[in-house]
């Protein structure tokens, strides 16, 4: 396989001459809305209409996707490839959405003589029925009480992810008229965040689900030794009280202390691990196995159509690809995830480390400084709270930044309100449509304060409503869309190790030897917080 920067392939600079002639300019017409859209899965559709590209540079990204090889690398990668080459590992987070142990292209994925996809089957087997006895009452924390809630400890890919998921089900269980048991979250080794959900919950009938996949994280084990402190205050037994999720080879792994245990491997990256007993825990003891399972089904049929070749018929890969021409040719250093869906609130925060821990590199998969922009800014909050918030620097800013909308017909909840002549999910859905037409095509005004420049590009992922499928769905083509910008911009999207410096510091900090931490500055910054 053949890794090359970005700037060194023929399509780059076809791309810099069509971006020097102004190749993105067009008038967004009624045409184009119905046009320009791609299935993605699971009924999702991937519409690109008011994103700035047209034929020409569609063209272009099409050469440059065959030249990088983008969908041979997605293939390598799924069938084992060493593509994480700083960590000497496989990327094999697909390989836990497949329903017959094999890579989404046929093949097994043998590692050491173990048939790796044979593990996460069974592991998902596992946690499954282990989810199903614990929902029923077969599996109790004794004195008569049922587990009735659940309280994941981790942090980073052992929270958000997980967490985003869980809130983006919670509605979609109530319109079903679903059992769902409480799940929540404690991540940040503020005690403020583990002291107020521990006093939140019942206690006696709480499971925790410690998730880390080094077993080292100290936020992590800090908030583990914080709750269990808890537990033991309340009269409980710890060990009655909490499971753990971690790789085989963790500290953590194999220990009688935890009720049970759940494991993956170093082959699912942190951020990516939504998918493995990470996000399938917590989920299916709080919606059901069988709901995560459909999430499962979701996510690999997003997969299988991330293989497709033409990028006119691939949505992630036409994703990728459009971010590529917006940040290296347009030079747009944001993007921002505008979700029209309650559900979705914290799916921006879930990108944000997805995208950024996987692309915000400066040098390539050899370590060496590329000389192009990588991964961009990503935020996001859900309409139409945005809406009143920093949409006004969208329309009206100085910079432009791309705009990544996502949308439903139907709300979650079927409980709807017929207020003035329209209701909520309709004002919800006009408010969506009106945002894309007005960022687009924008509205003259002499008086420069009330002119909207418009051109500001977005795309429009829609669906009927977000249930698990296409919950899965999504988040595999958000997944799909970082790795084929990784692969364009030779990085890899799989390491993070812009985020080992801080830990080294704030270790010294707690371990200091007569006083100081041998930097004077970080000495400094400590005795201003009084550490
Ligand atoms: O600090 C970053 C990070 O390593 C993330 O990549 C990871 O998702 C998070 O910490 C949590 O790691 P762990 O699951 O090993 O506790």
């Amino acid at each position: 396989m053949k890794y090359i920067d970005l700037n060194k392939t023929e399509a780059y600079k076809n791309l810099g001459n069509l971006a020097q002639t102004g190749g993105s300019k067009k008038a967004l017409s009624s045409e184009m809305v119905r046009q320009c859209s791609v299935p993605l899965a699971e009924g999702l559709v991937f519409n690109w209409a008011a994103r700035a590209i047209d034929d020409d540079v569609l063209d272009a990204l099409q050469a440059l996707s065959d030249e990088q090889g983008l969908i041979a690398k997605y293939k390598a990668l799924l069938e084992g490839e060493v593509i994480n080459t700083g960590e000497g590992r496989k990327v094999l987070h697909h390989l836990l959405r497949s329903t017959d142990g094999k890579a989404h292209t046929g093949k097994p994925v043998i590692h050491e003589g173990r048939d790796l996809g044979d593990f996460y089957l069974k592991e998902l087997g596992r946690f499954s029925a282990f989810a199903e006895k614990v929902r029923s009452g077969e599996i109790a924390p004794g004195a008569g009480k049922r587990y009735t809630a659940f309280a994941q400890i981790g942090i980073g890919g052992s929270d958000l992810g997980p967490r985003a998921l869980s809130i983006a089900l919670e509605n979609w269980a109530a319109g079903e008229g679903r059992k769902a048991l409480r799940a929540e979250f404690i991540s940040n080794v503020d005690p403020d965040d583990a002291s107020r959900i521990t006093s939140s919950l019942p206690l006696d009938e709480t499971l925790f689900v410690l998730v880390s996949k080094s077993g080292t994280t100290q936020e992590t084990l800090t908030n583990e030794l914080f709750v269990k402190e808890k537990i033991k205050k309340a009269g409980l037994d710890p060990a009655k009280h909490m499971v753990a999720v971690t790789s085989e080879t963790s500290p953590l792994a194999h220990n009688p202390v935890y009720l049970d245990s759940f494991y993956f491997d170093d082959f699912i990256g942190g951020r990516y691990s939504s998918s493995s007993a990470v996000g399938g825990v917590i989920l299916s003891l709080a919606y059901g196995s069988d709901v995560f399972h459909d999430f499962l089904a979701g996510a690999a049929a997003a997969d299988k159509a991330a293989l497709e070749t033409d990028i006119r018929r691939n949505a992630a890969l036409l994703d990728a690809l459009i971010g590529v021409w917006e940040r290296n040719f347009l030079l747009y250093p944001y993007t921002a995830i505008l979700p029209y869906s309650q559900a979705l609130s914290r799916f921006p925060a879930h990108l944000q480390q997805l995208d950024m821990e996987s692309n915000g590199k400066r040098v390539n998969r050899d370590g060496k400084p590329v000389t192009y922009s990588t991964g961009p800014v990503v935020f996001g909050e859900p309409g139409t709270n945005g809406q009143h918030s920093f949409y006004q620097l969208l329309h009206q800013g100085t910079d432009i930044v791309p705009l990544q909308f996502i949308g439903f017909r139907e709300s979650q909840r079927r409980d709807d309100a017929m207020i003035d002549g329209s209701t909520s999910q309709a004002k919800l859905k006009a408010n969506l449509a009106a945002q894309i037409t007005a960022f687009a095509h924008g509205k003259s005004d002499a008086n420069g304060s009330k002119d909207f420049p418009g051109g500001r590009p977005s795309s429009l992922i829609y669906g009927e409503r977000l249930t698990p499928r296409t919950l899965g769905a999504l988040l595999a083509h958000y997944e799909n869309k970082v790795m084929f910008q990784g692969f364009v911009w030779n990085v890899n999207s799989f390491d993070q190790e812009g985020v080992q410096l801080g830990k080294v510091l704030a270790k010294k900090v707690l371990t200091k030897t007569g006083g100081t931490s041998g930097d004077p500055v970080l000495d400094a910054y400590s005795g201003l917080l009084g550490v």
